[in-house]
């Protein structure tokens, strides 16, 4: 059977825009979540704090978080990757906050500048001080499904990566296809792997990059098991910096059709969202790679 209800992760205003050329302006990047906000959408991830070299895109995270008027009811999540990243997110008044794992040795390298096991003593005394706080916490971990480096990836490779994550106290559990290249066999296979580690398919969120087309397919899979929150794009915008061949996100446009169709909830306005996208893609210079967007406003 299929969930009843499913919670969007909104990642367009993070996810998306830390991979485009162009630095978007502070006040575009507001009225992005503003709109977005309008449009239903009840967790818009809203930038990250890492250092400002790595990721210039969101180097403007405490201007932007200065300058947004938070609606009641919406969450405004950031990554945060060590201390110095928490210290920041705390002093810009941040609730909610996600750490990101890698489940490759590589790609550990090329994204936080650690090894596999290094990474988790980066993250432990974030997670810590972070529930001292009071904060929510949320785990990703990259390259569940095949990395541009190593290739394959075992599903109990992941699973002890997202354990060991979930047990400094995260509440989530982000299972990232980073690359896109994930296929619905591999998603059942590595949901059932990290269930038999202990993490609660309650607890299980899913993060596909549409790069193969094989996003939405992933996503049923997912529900089909259990999962009821979906990490998407608004417009398909996005990629990830220092993962080579990873394209946009799932669309989230194109993942409320299918959960309209489905008539499963989903609390957005698709009209309102689909005129947000259009919009952000004038702002970008270039149409919006979501199926959807292009069918209702192409
Ligand atoms: P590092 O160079 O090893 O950092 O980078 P360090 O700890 O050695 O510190 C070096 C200097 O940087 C120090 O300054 C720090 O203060 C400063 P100094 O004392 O030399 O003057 N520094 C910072 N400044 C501001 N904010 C900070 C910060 N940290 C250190 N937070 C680090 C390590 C983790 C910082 C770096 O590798 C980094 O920023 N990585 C982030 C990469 C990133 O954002 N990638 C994209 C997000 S992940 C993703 O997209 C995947 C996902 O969507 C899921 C999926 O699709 O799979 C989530
Ligand atoms: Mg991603």
């Amino acid at each position: 059977g299929l969930p009843a209800r499913v919670t969007i992760w909104e990642v367009g205003a993070r996810d998306g825009l830390q991979n485009e050329q162009s630095v978007v302006p502070v006040d575009v990047k507001i009225e992005f979540l503003d709109r977005l906000a309008a449009a239903g959408l009840s967790i818009l991830e809203a930038t990250s704090f890492v250092h400002p070299k790595w990721v210039p895109q969101l180097a403007d995270a405490e201007d932007l978080l200065a300058a947004l008027t938070r609606v009641d009811g919406v969450r405004y999540p950031v990554l945060v990757p060590n201390e110095r990243g928490l210290d920041r997110a705390l002093a810009a008044g941040v609730r909610d906050i996600a750490i990101f794992g890698s489940a490759t040795e590589t790609f550990a390298n090329k994204n936080l500048n650690r090894s596999l096991d290094e990474q988790f003593a980066m993250f432990d005394p974030v997670v810590t001080r972070a529930r001292a706080e009071g904060l929510d916490v949320r785990a990703y971990v990259s390259m569940c499904f095949g990395d541009p480096w190593e290739g394959p990836v075992e599903p109990k490779q992941v699973a002890a990566v997202g354990k060991r994550l979930m047990d400094m106290g995260c509440s989530q559990l982000s299972l990232g296809d980073t690359i896109g290249v994930a296929t619905p066999g591999q998603v059942e296979a590595v949901i059932a792997a990290v269930a038999l580690d202990g993490v609660p398919v309650d607890a299980v969120a899913v993060h596909f990059h549409d790069t193969y087309g094989q996003a939405l397919s992933n996503t049923l899979a997912a529900l089909r098991l259990g999962v009821t929150t979906v990490d998407s794009s608004a417009g398909g915008l996005g990629g990830c910096p220092y993962a080579e061949s990873a394209t946009g996100n799932l669309a989230t446009e194109d993942l409320v059709w299918m959960l309209d169709g489905l008539g499963v909830e989903t609390g957005v306005d698709l009209d309102k969202l689909a005129d947000t996208s259009a919009w952000m893609a004038e702002r970008l210079g270039r149409p919006s790679p979501s199926r959807v967007v292009r069918a209702l406003r192409g």
